[in-house]
């Protein structure tokens, strides 16, 4: 079987009522991304970050995932899926992907502030004194802005082995998760499926772009695939 590598974004759970990362001019619903999105927000305002986390995980329960979300797990049949997303919901897996790496983290995880191998599973809210076994304070399980990726080394090997990359939903302007790109091999097709897409056809030698939404370009993809 042919190894597809899928990096997803925001924009691939947009159908689904999640509100992309830049809708509105740069705010994150409505906040700052520092704000809520770095080691300094939450050291500024712990309460703030915690509450911003906790209505994300709150929605995360009114959601489901959506067409394209679906129509990928489809293509497990004929191909071998590896999907990087980029995103912190669990709506990959909750269609049926069976290979998904956050890059991200992942808002149904905590981890502990002063040990990020001490993670555990999370559904409820997250308040001030919840704490870790060794007695440390639990954070949200997300990679915030200016923090190391732990998983990037393992996301790089995936991307190395493709034989076809698939992008969706993502501005590429998040790094190093945007850098991920430069590792597949010269010849492997690239199929950029976004409705404001941010690279031109010119990019790369073997490029197709769909400037549609997640669902109608997943279809053309599996259309041209088979
Ligand atoms: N669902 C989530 O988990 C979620 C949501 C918002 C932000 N984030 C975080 O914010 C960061 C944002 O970076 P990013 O590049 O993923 O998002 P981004 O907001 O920077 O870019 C979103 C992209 O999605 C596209 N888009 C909008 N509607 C779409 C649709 N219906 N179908 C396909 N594409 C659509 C936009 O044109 C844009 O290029 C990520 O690191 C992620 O962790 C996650």
């Amino acid at each position: 079987m042919k190894n597809i590598v899928v990096l997803t974004g925001a924009g691939m759970s947009a159908e689904s009522g999640i509100k992309t990362f830049r809708d509105a001019g740069g705010l994150w619903e409505g906040h700052d991304v520092m704000e809520v999105a770095s080691p300094e927000g939450w050291y500024k305002n712990k309460e703030l970050v915690l509450d911003f986390y906790n209505q994300r995980r709150k929605q995360l329960f009114q959601v489901k995932p959506n067409k394209a979300h679906k129509l990928l797990t489809q293509l497990e049949e004929n191909y071998h899926i590896e999907i990087i997303t980029q995103n912190v919901d669990d709506l990959h897996e909750r269609a049926g992907s069976k290979n998904v790496l956050h890059l991200h983290g992942e808002l149904l995880k905590v981890r502990s502030t002063t040990n990020e191998n001490f993670v555990y599973k999370w559904t409820k809210d997250l308040n001030l004194g919840d704490k870790c076994e060794t007695g440390s304070q639990l954070r949200p399980h997300i990679v915030w802005f200016g923090e190391a990726v732990p998983m990037l080394e393992l996301a790089i090997e995936i991307t190395k082995k493709a034989d076809i990359l698939v992008i969706i939903g993502t501005s590429m302007q998040v790094y190093p998760a945007a850098s991920l790109i430069h590792y597949i091999k010269n010849e492997t097709p690239v199929y950029f499926i976004d409705p404001k897409p941010s690279i031109s056809d010119s990019s790369f030698e073997n490029i197709t772009i769909y400037a549609e939404k997640a669902s109608i370009g997943v279809e053309n993809l599996i259309r041209a695939l088979n």
